[in-house]
């Protein structure tokens, strides 16, 4: 048999770390994803001092790669090796978040980098008027990455007009979050290890999308990050109240992408066929934030498939409830948690401290 046989033997089925609550919530055992087959860092190390502004920037092997790093982080102690020693970074989020700052602030506080935290974009020259290029300007003295999080769609460009360190795109407006995208396959890797592989062996996936793309960045950034596993997907399904809902960018990039998508705004039609259920109701409208899809709403008793798996990038509000929190359904919660992990192996990479993890792990 030859190894990637036995590999998939052992992960047909994911064991399930039982959650401290006692809860059915899947919490998907992460050496499914590395055993019997190591990092590549050189395909890490493509990302090194690059600025990660969207979902598509990313290849196949990258996502696959640093999903595989982040499991590994995920087992281990890594402290010990202090990988990003010497490094600063700075989170600057001119708009609000609970799980992306304080997720990438524990990601480097645990991997030893320290931290310039702008919790509240008001509290930088942007409240007198200052420009992001003036700003980046100076950032490139105080840190060696930027970690930034905007409500205008233009801030990374604004950002990058004089920034010569590595900005990630923590979410700008309507456009994307490629590290939430990273955070979901993540999730999903771990729930099903076979999706590594570059041909499917299991049967694929239909992926349902509750929300819509073109004005919700994590959804986007999902759906774009959805077509490099294309050939474990049988079918997108987007369930939204918009008779469009991509926009030109998102369209042409499924056209080319020759995936089989079709969009409803009927969800109990569609929800006993999907596998995955992405969802989201927090959309960007004109210049502030709305709940938008919100009439498509989950709960416990909701005709979901029972081997179903339910993703939803956070905040919620009342289109999922919390009854399904204790469900097998679950995957938000280690979708959330698991974003520190990929955080950790994306830095390692973009600021060059592959070299200090150590040569085998006791995992
Ligand atoms: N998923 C996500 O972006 O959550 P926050 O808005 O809390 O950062």
């Amino acid at each position: 048999m030859t190894d990637k046989k036995e590999r998939l033997k052992e992960n047909a089925i994911t064991p399930n770390i039982e959650p401290p609550d006692g809860s059915k919530a899947i919490r998907p055992e992460p050496s499914g994803l590395f055993a019997n087959n190591p990092v590549d860092l050189g395909i890490l190390s493509e990302l090194e001092g690059i600025s990660i502004l969207e979902a598509g920037q990313f290849s196949f092997e990258q996502v696959v790669e640093l999903c595989k790093l982040a499991a590994i982080l995920e087992k281990i102690e890594i402290w010990p090796y202090h990988p990003l020693d010497g490094k600063i970074a700075v989170t600057a989020f001119f708009e609000a978040s609970t799980r992306t700052r304080t997720s990438f602030e524990s990601a480097i506080l645990r991997l030893d980098g320290k931290v310039i935290s702008i919790a509240d974009g008001r509290t930088t020259g942007q409240a007198k008027g200052e420009s992001l290029a003036d700003i980046g300007e100076m950032f490139n003295a105080y840190a060696d990455v930027v970690i930034m999080r905007h409500t205008e769609t233009e801030a990374p460009e604004q950002m990058l007009e004089n920034l010569r360190i590595p900005l990630i795109n923590a979410g700008n407006g309507t456009g994307e979050h490629p590290t939430q995208a990273l955070a979901d396959w993540f999730a999903l890797l771990k729930w099903r290890p076979s999706l590594i592989d570059s041909e499917p062996v299991q049967a694929k996936l239909n992926l349902g999308i509750l929300g819509t793309p073109g004005s919700m960045r994590a959804v986007k950034s999902f759906l774009l990050m959805a077509l490099l596993f294309r050939s474990h997907i049988r079918k997108v399904t987007v369930i939204s109240e918009m008779a469009d809902p991509f926009g030109p960018d998102v369209t042409e990039q499924l056209r080319q992408a020759d995936i089989d998508y079709e969009v409803s705004n009927d969800v109990r039609e569609h929800l006993p066929d999907l596998d995955v259920i992405y969802m989201n109701s927090i959309a960007f409208l004109g210049d502030s934030y709305r709940s938008m899809d919100s009439r498509f709403k989950l709960n416990s008793d909701s005709p979901i498939k029972e081997s179903a798996v339910i993703l939803h990038p956070l905040a919620r509000l009342d289109e999922l409830d919390t009854s399904l929190d204790k469900t097998r359904h679950n995957l938000y919660f280690s979708q959330a948690h698991g974003a520190v992990f990929v955080r950790q192996a994306l830095l390692m990479s973009v600021l060059g401290r592959l070299h200090t993890l150590p040569d085998t792990f006791d995992t």
